[in-house]
This record gives structure tokens, sequence and C-alpha cells, in this order.
């Protein structure tokens, strides 16, 4: 069997320290798991991640519309190159840190775009591929802002981009963490409707506990969903793609 878990939530919450440590923690106890960061995980996302941050067009901002698509066009190319094929071999666990919600929360209740519209975005992209888990790490944005902002001043600003996942440009700024307060709030907001409606898929996680606490929290939730390990293959999944 296969199993789809995303982790969300806003900037600074600590998912992708989660969504690191529940993968080594399946490697650990022989599963295969395959960890996917989004946007990245396939060369285009890559490059769409690059573009995100790196501004190459000079200072002008990129559209929303043109914001979203690039974000969906790597969405499109993780679902059919790696997350289908995985699902179709009934393959491994798939941890997604970030999944189609965070398009929902950011770009229609970040930068209010309409939802319904961005829904069928979404279906287009992922072709209908939900996770069946996903963890929100809920936290206040001047909380999660705070981390990421101490993490920047604390550290050089290469390994403070590689800690925050490559969302520090090249004059240091991230384009996100930049926003308003407001815009924050209303992805938070936003975020907890999207589990309101949807409360099997989604597990609200207090984001201000200790990192410990939380991991703990999301393994007794994530093995209780668990088949026995599989002896078959390397317990890591990695990515490959033909030249
Ligand atoms: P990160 O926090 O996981 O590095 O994600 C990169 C940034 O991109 C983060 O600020 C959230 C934003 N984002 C969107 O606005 N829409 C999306 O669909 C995704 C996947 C990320």
């Amino acid at each position: 069997m296969s199993l789809f878990i995303s982790f969300e939530g806003g900037e600074g919450s600590g998912k992708s320290t989660q969504a690191e440590t529940l993968h080594k923690r399946l490697v650990d106890e022989h599963y295969q798991s395959l960890l996917l960061h989004e946007p990245g995980s396939t060369p285009l996302g890559r490059h769409m991640r690059d573009l995100l941050k790196g501004r190459p067009w000079g200072g002008e901002t990129i559209s929303h519309g043109a914001e979203l698509f690039m974000f969906t066009a790597a969405r499109a190319e993780l679902v059919a190159k790696v997350i289908k094929p995985l699902m179709r071999q009934q393959r491994g666990i798939i941890i997604a840190d970030r999944y189609a919600d965070s398009t929902i929360a950011y770009q229609g209740y970040g930068r209010r775009m309409p939802i319904e519209e961005l829904v069928t975005v979404n279906h287009l992209a992922t072709q209908g591929v939900l996770p069946d888990l996903t963890f929100l790490l809920d936290c206040a944005p001047e909380e999660g802002l705070k981390r990421v902002g101490e993490l920047q001043t604390v550290l050089p600003l290469e390994i403070a981009d590689e800690a925050l996942g490559g969302r520090v440009d090249r004059e240091g700024t991230t384009r996100f963490e930049e926003e308003s307060i407001d815009f924050h709030e209303r992805i938070r907001v936003g975020y907890l409707k999207l589990a309101e409606q949807e409360p099997e898929r989604f597990r609200i996680i207090d984001a201000a506990k200790s990192i410990e606490k939380i991991a703990e929290q999301i393994w007794s939730i994530v093995s209780e969903k668990l088949p026995g390990p599989s002896d078959a293959g390397p317990p890591e999944l990695k990515l490959e793609f033909p030249a």
C-alpha cells in the first residue's frame, strides 16, 4: 500500500523540520519513505523555485496569476512524474512538505484570488490526488515570523537559505515573509477553515509546543495508519529522473 502525508503551515511553523523528522523515523523503522518539498523535488520544480526566489527579471514583482501557475506547474510535474507512479505501484510512504492546500491558503486567502477557481486549477495540477493525512502546524504568525527572522539574523545568508528551504533571495530578503501581518493572519484563518471542512484528513498541531513533543504526537497518529514494514527494496526511496 502507499500512504500520502502532507505538511502545511505558515512561515516558521516548523513543518519542514517535522516532515524531515517523520521521514527519518520511518526510514529508521524500515519503511519505504520519500520526502518531497514543494516547489522542488523535480528538475522543473527546482527551476520554478529558483525563479520564484531569484527574481531573474530584476526588482519587478511577479503578478499573482503568474505566481499561481508557477506553483501549480511545479505541482503538476511532481504529481505526474513522482506521486502518481509511486501510487500506481502501491509503494511506500510519500511525505510532502507543502501541497495543494498551500495554494488555497496563500494564493486564495493570502492573495485573495477566487477560491473556487483555485480549486479547479489545483484539481488539474494534482489530477485529483489528495493526501490521506495532512498535518497543519498552527501558530500565531508573529511567532512563526519571529523564528524565521531569528534564523536569518543568526546564520550566514547561504546557511539561512538552506535552513529556510531556499526562500532567501539574492538581496537577503524573503518573498512571503515580507508581506503584512494581515496577509499571514489570513493564511492562518484559511488553513484553519480548510481543516474544519475536512476533519477526517486534517490534524491540527499546536506548533508552539516543543519539536520533540510535536514529533511524538505526529508519530503516534502516523503509526496507527502504517502497514507492517516492507521487506522489499531499500527503505529510503530516491528520486530518479531520466536525462
Ligand atoms: P516553503 O515555506 O515550504 O519553503 O515554501 C515556499 C513559499 O512558497 C512559502 O512562503 C509558501 C509559498 N507557497 C505558495 O504561496 N503557494 C504554493 O502553492 C506553495 C507550494 C508555496
